[in-house]
């Protein structure tokens, strides 16, 4: 029998007890073994629910119980999830998370206390929700150099993004709707303002470049610019715009960044619509790979998570994740990433073409009938700090978003 416990009984935690009730045989057979929910920790009582008998107030008590093997820690934050995770660790219990935030600030210390204690911290939930793919990259794709992996890595983004390009709808009405149905937080930065993104892009270039990739050093930037008037000028290129995190290496060099993008359906991230992500890896010998399905929700963040507690429970004694080193990776200067440059511009198409084309060479330009005193251009590829010192020489620019296409 393998005991374990589960911390926090929100959506999460009651879905984690929701996959293990509803796959109960098969679990056990995959595992080899029985699995009991033993303890729940919450501050909450559930008197109207069966697991009103597991609830425990006390952290204490799931510390101290030597037959727990396996904590789960699904509460979100740094704390107290910090504290008990890592004290579940120097305590011999392996634990399972879907805390980006936990996994991002403190995974390198979190890691090597498993590795020493031969027992496992494991986070498939963290990145991607459901979509396997921190397993992947650390056991699958490691005969190859990552080269650059590139995400849609918010639901709520991706939904907002989607909607407005349904429905020609602004960002603040979207945003409302959203927020009304759940699917966006009622306070929403998190989400918009790109900082969710940017933890999981830390922890996935963190895993596929083996250093410490700090999310403080990531480039970020949200939707909240995104206009729909944005979004009519990318159909007329026959483009998206999305949230884009992604980390990259050239030439010898490392960069990571969270920002919207104009990509085209050559775009495999194209067509991942409404909260699902998508996931493209590049690995030096195999080429691109992609991941897609649910990164969020109740049950698909819950089955990500007891596949951690099941691969914790058939490797009790052997530390399956390889980790990443504690050396910071020092990343490049965004100004110093090439792409092509989406711009707006206010006043007439044929009184400034001329002067446009001057300073930024030859560019793609577009006058949309519905949309009046302005016209958009899409750039050659050039480096941002050739962009932003062209771009300095107008005052009539009204927006800028990268293009990958
Ligand atoms: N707020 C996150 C999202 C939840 O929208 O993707 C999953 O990490």
């Amino acid at each position: 029998m393998i005991q374990i416990a589960v911390l926090g009984y929100g959506t999460v935690g009651s879905g984690v007890v929701e996959v293990i009730n509803t796959n109960h045989e098969l679990i056990n057979k995959k595992i080899g073994e029985e699995i009991q929910v033993k303890y729940v920790l919450d501050l909450r009582d559930f008197p109207e629910d069966p697991i009103q008998e597991k609830i425990v107030h006390d952290f204490q008590v799931i510390l101290q119980d030597p037959e727990v093997k396996i904590v789960v820690e699904v509460m979100g934050g740094t704390e107290p999830a910090y504290t008990f995770v890592k004290q579940a660790l120097e305590q011999g219990k392996s634990v399972c998370t879907s805390n980006k935030e936990l996994v991002a600030k403190h995974g390198v210390e979190l890691l090597e206390i498993a590795r020493q204690k031969n027992i496992n911290f494991l986070f498939e939930a963290s990145c991607g929700g459901g979509i396997p793919i921190i397993r992947p990259l650390n056991t699958s794709l490691t005969a190859d150099e990552i080269e650059e992996i590139t995400g849609i890595l918010n639901g709520t983004t991706n939904y907002i993004l989607s909607k407005m390009a349904a429905d020609g709808s602004d960002l603040e009405v979207v945003l409302k709707e959203a927020q009304e149905k759940g699917y966006a937080e009622r306070n929403p930065s998190a989400d918009v303002d790109g900082w969710d993104a940017c933890r999981k892009i830390a922890i996935l270039s963190s895993i596929a470049f083996g250093h410490h990739v700090d999310y403080q050093d990531i480039y970020t930037e949200g939707i909240m610019k995104i206009t729909s008037t944005d979004i009519r000028y990318a159909k007329a290129w026959g483009a998206n715009i999305k949230l884009l995190a992604s980390c990259r290496k050239v030439e010898n060099q490392y960069y990571a960044m969270v920002t919207p993008v104009m990509i085209n359906s050559n775009s495999p991230l194209y067509s991942v619509n409404e909260v699902y992500n998508g996931i493209l890896v590049h690995g030096n010998v195999l080429g691109d790979t992609m991941f897609y399905g649910s990164g969020a929700g109740k049950l698909p963040t819950a089955s990500a998570v007891v596949s951690d507690v099941i691969d914790a429970a058939k490797h009790q004694d052997t530390n399956v994740m390889s980790g990443w080193s504690s050396q910071k990776l020092e990343l490049g200067k965004i100004s110093d990433l090439e792409n092509r440059f989406f711009v707006r511009m206010s006043g007439s198409f044929t009184e400034n073409l001329s002067r446009v084309e001057e300073v930024f060479g030859q560019v793609d330009a577009k006058v949309l009938a519905e949309v009046n005193g302005e016209f958009g251009f899409i750039t050659e590829k050039m480096k941002e700090a050739e962009y932003l010192e062209k771009a300095a020489e107008f005052n009539n620019i009204l927006g800028m978003i990268r293009v990958r296409f």
